[in-house]
């Protein structure tokens, strides 16, 4: 899409002459003569930019700009103001008034086109950020479920939204964490300002590190210039410390200097840097239990307890997986532009009966799975990939484990595989998730995958 340019002037010259630049340049134009126009064209065109001329009839520049203003137009529409030479005074006040940027006249060639293009950048830039704004936000907008062990959740999680304390988020894996985490900051009076993720388990001590508290110029071989840590950039927002379990000890004690403080140095520093944020934090291990065995500081534990809030595994509010499906199945029928898309009886029958060990993520990635896959628009049950419940493998349908007809040891083999990816998968990609679903010591499983790697090579 080209960009479209208001000009107004009044001067029919210096229109055509615009005109005539800007087209050549490949953007498209519309022209106003004087203020009012001018107001017109902007409710119409809907331009991208608008060249202003100060001194119009009817309606001055400046009186434009100021209806703008009162009807919140400037924030969202870059202009660019045109003097005459050596009136810089009214430029001054133009700017005041929201003007993005001036031009003098005669209007310079090279600089009116840099104006242009940086104009036009920003206002692109500004959009994408809207857009992203808003893509998120809908994302994370709908908790979906009416059982009462989450809808009790949710109004304490709108409560404790209200204040600075500090959240701890405990629940299994896929059980909605990072969506609570996400709504608390857009209910909390914090919401304008960046909610930052940092992951805990992701990271070495010192990558962690570095990741939080950024590094000063000279810090370690390659920092060469001043870095911010995710805790500066979320100065006056939200901070989300998920899988805080898997942090490690030295770093828990660094973390609890700064809830105290609300002040650290960056790595390799000694000036204090202060911030105001909000804590949330979460974690899918049973905390109680590391702090038992001294492998997370009792006094960080409370800094972050302020409130807690739990999150009922999947299986123990069946009544929402209807609803889940069917939210999951609208997101990606969407998507996969399969509009018409059902849930057969049977299916929904068997959705509720499954009992989730991956929570709500795992039904999510089932439902995505299942509409890219289905070949009718009524998803049937074997479309799933559900493991019945008591059957152990599924022997009833070997056409779900094309491998149960194999010799013995093949067939296991096959088996360990099988069981493998569903776990990795269910685990988003994350090995060391998928090595507790499968209760492995997550080297073991390594060791497994690569193995495997190498037989197939
Ligand atoms: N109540 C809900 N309504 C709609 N979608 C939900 C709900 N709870 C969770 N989800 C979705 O399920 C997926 C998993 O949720 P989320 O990432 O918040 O879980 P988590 O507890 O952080 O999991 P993990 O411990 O694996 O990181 C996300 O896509 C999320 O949007
Ligand atoms: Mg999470």
């Amino acid at each position: 899409m080209t960009a479209k340019i208001l000009i107004v002037d009044d001067d029919a010259d210096i229109v055509a002459m615009l005109e005539d630049r800007l087209r050549s340049l490949g953007y498209s134009t519309v022209a106003a003569r004087d203020g009012r126009e001018a107001l017109e064209q902007i409710a119409q065109e809907s331009p991208h930019l608008v060249l202003l001329d100060l001194t119009l009839p009817k309606l001055s520049g400046l009186d434009v700009l100021k209806q703008l203003n009162r009807s919140k137009h400037t924030d969202a529409l870059p202009i660019v103001v045109m003097t005459a030479h050596g009136s810089i005074g009214a430029a001054v006040e133009a700017m005041k008034e929201g003007a993005y940027d001036f031009l003098t006249k005669p209007l310079e060639k090279d600089h009116l086109l840099i104006v242009i293009r940086k104009a036009l950048e920003r206002d692109s830039l500004r959009r994408q950020v809207a857009y992203l704004r808003s893509e998120v936000a809908g994302r994370y907008a709908s908790i979906v479920g009416n059982s009462p062990s989450v809808q009790s959740v949710v109004e304490a999680a709108q409560r404790a939204a209200k204040s600075d304390a500090g959240v701890l988020l405990l629940g299994e894996s896929g059980t909605g964490k990072e969506l609570f985490a996400r709504s608390i900051h857009q209910w909390s009076p914090r919401q304008a300002m960046p909610l930052i993720v940092i992951n805990c388990v992701a990271l070495t001590e010192t990558l962690l590190e570095n990741e939080l508290f950024g590094h000063e110029r000279g810090a370690f071989t390659g920092a060469d210039r001043q870095q911010k840590g995710k805790l500066e950039m979320a100065d006056g927002g939200t901070v989300f410390l998920d899988e805080i379990g898997d942090m490690p000890l030295p770093l828990q004690a660094k973390l609890l200097r700064v809830l105290q403080d609300r002040e650290f140095h960056r790595v390799g520093g000694s000036k204090n840097v202060s911030v105001n944020i909000r804590v949330i934090a979460a974690t899918n291990k049973d905390i109680k239990k590391s702090v038992k065995a001294g492998q997370f500081r009792e006094d960080l534990y409370f800094r972050l307890n302020v409130i807690t809030l739990t999150l009922p595994p999947l299986r123990e509010r069946r009544g929402d997986i209807a609803a889940l499906a069917q939210f999951f199945l609208d997101r990606h029928a969407k998507d996969a532009k399969r509009p018409g898309m059902t849930l057969s009886p049977a299916a929904l029958d068997a959705l509720t009966r499954y009992p989730w060990p991956g929570n709500i993520r795992e039904l999510d990635n089932t439902i995505a799975r299942a509409v890219v896959l289905s070949p009718t628009d009524s998803i049937e049950p074997s479309m799933l990939s559900l493991l019945p419940e008591d059957a152990g493998l599924g022997a009833s349908d070997s056409g779900q484990l094309p491998y149960l007809d194999l010799p013995y040891h093949e067939s296991m083999a096959e088996h360990g595989r099988y069981i493998i990816d569903r776990a990795i998968e269910r685990a988003n990609g994350n090995q060391t998730k998928a090595a507790e679903f499968l209760k492995l010591q997550r080297t073991y499983l390594l060791r497994l995958i690569k193995q495997r790697k190498s037989k197939e090579e």
